[in-house]
């Protein structure tokens, strides 16, 4: 086989066999066939697209270029959760022991934040103690007793979708629905799911900017885990402004808390129970979403999340003692408002930016060396929709600096007050098979 050829069958808008991608892609891996070459089928497939098939074998492909995580100790359905990214996305933090109070075996492998995007292991670490860092037995172990456990990803999970990201990143070739579906789809089975649950994401702050783009690349996700035996469902969900009101690390800890005693935003709540009943179901937990969303009001009203959550940190090396005094984790020294210049409603609240005036003050990395300070960041006092009276507290910055003038400048850039009232919408489709 030729990768000269192959590129050419693309380029002419045929059909790939699973043969040809398993080449490709171990030969990428390996260095025998070089960027320049990987860059130009990159492109053809941007302009030709792929076929379901031709996707499942480009999945199963990336999974299988490094280690496959074996679960198959821990008893029960595992399933995962992945969003397309968001913005002050504080639902794995809830949803990992809300799901795994009414018996759902949560093995979570999580990533660290870059850029506007936060990361769940950043977040969990800001409880002091926590430690991410687990054998694979300890984690097994823990998931077995405890149902829970989050641990940081393994450095040879698909390292050929690590290395096409990067091609991709320098090709403009990011933006591709089939790139994009067997990149996000690879990692997760390669991290050991039975099942998948998908938030694609849409809105200013996420990959997919509408609705309709957004759509397919959830159909082709959840098609492609169907192909490759996982079963998969998503949820197009909203991400024009932050989820929740907290954007950093402590605080969406606080947030969290605050979500699994019954006490959240709304928001939030809402997105705990559309993802986690699904979760529910594809775990077999529940015979239905209605069945498994009830199972799961009830689990946080009775307390019984919280409880798992207690035991999750206990687990972990955490210290215990903030799930009862949260604020003990709210050690910024400076706490700023930010008045509205003008009344009338909340129009816009720009997720990415918004996201990246936290990373200015230290909540996020702009490279992946930078540390991060996970005292610091934003609480919303106002959403979309909410009504503000000049002068009225926006928000509250949460700073280890007192000059945070271009923080606020940036804010108020993107912070849009109209006299009219926009509703806003949280979820704008469920995708099941
Ligand atoms: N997230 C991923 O992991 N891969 C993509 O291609 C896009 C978003
Ligand atoms: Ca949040």
């Amino acid at each position: 086989m030729r990768m000269v050829d192959l590129i050419e069958k693309k380029r002419d808008g045929q059909t790939l066999t699973k043969e040809e991608i398993d080449f490709i892609i171990s030969g990428y891996t390996e260095e025998s066939i070089p960027d320049y070459q990987m860059s130009a089928l990159l492109m053809a497939i941007f302009y030709q697209d792929m076929t379901d098939e031709e996707i499942t074998s480009l999945t199963m492909a990336m999974a299988n270029s490094g280690e496959i995580i074996d679960l198959s100790s821990i008893e029960g359905i595992k399933v995962d959760k992945h969003s397309t990214g968001g913005v002050g996305d504080t639902t794995t933090l809830v949803l990992a022991p809300l799901v795994a109070s009414v018996g759902v075996p949560v093995a979570k492998m999580s990533g660290r934040g870059l850029g506007f995007t936060g990361g769940t292991l950043d977040k969990f670490e800001s409880i002091p103690g926590f430690k991410i860092e687990l054998s694979e037995q300890e984690f097994i172990d823990i998931v077995n007793k405890s149902k829970v456990a989050v641990i940081g990803q393994s450095g040879n999970l698909a390292p050929a979708d690590k290395k096409l990201y990067a091609l991709r990143d320098v090709t403009a070739t990011v933006d591709s629905i089939p790139l994009i579906a067997s990149s996000i789809m690879s990692k997760k089975i390669a991290a050991g799911a039975d099942a998948i649950v998908l938030d694609v994401t849409t809105g200013e702050g996420a990959f997919m900017k509408n609705i309709e783009d957004a759509k397919r690349l959830a159909k082709t996700m959840v098609r492609i885990g169907h192909l490759a035996g996982r079963q998969t469902m998503a949820v197009i969900s909203d991400m024009s402004e932050p989820l929740g009101e907290a954007i950093g690390n402590s605080l969406e800890i606080v947030e969290a808390i605050d979500t699994l005693k019954g006490q959240g935003p709304e928001d939030l709540t809402e997105m705990c129970y559309v993802l986690g009943s699904q979760m529910v179901v594809l775990a077999k937990q529940a015979s239905s979403l209605e069945d498994a969303r009830k199972m799961l009001e009830e689990a946080l009203a009775s307390g019984k999340a919280l409880e798992k959550f207690r035991e999750m940190v206990i687990d972990q090396g955490g210290d215990v003692t903030v799930i009862d005094q949260p604020e003990k984790l709210l050690t910024a020294k400076y706490e700023i408002a930010l008045p509205a210049k003008m009344s009338g409603y909340v129009e816009e609240l720009v997720a990415n930016e918004i996201g990246i005036a936290a990373m200015l003050l230290g909540a996020g990395r702009k490279t992946k060396e930078d540390a991060i300070d996970h005292a610091v960041g934003i609480k919303l006092h106002k959403k979309i929709g909410d009504k503000v009276a000049a002068g009225e507290s926006l928000l509250t910055i949460y700073a280890n600096e007192e000059n945070v003038e271009n923080v606020k400048e940036l804010l108020y850039d993107n912070i849009k007050i109209s006299d009219q009232f926009t509703e806003p919408t949280l979820i704008h489709a469920i995708i099941t098979e």
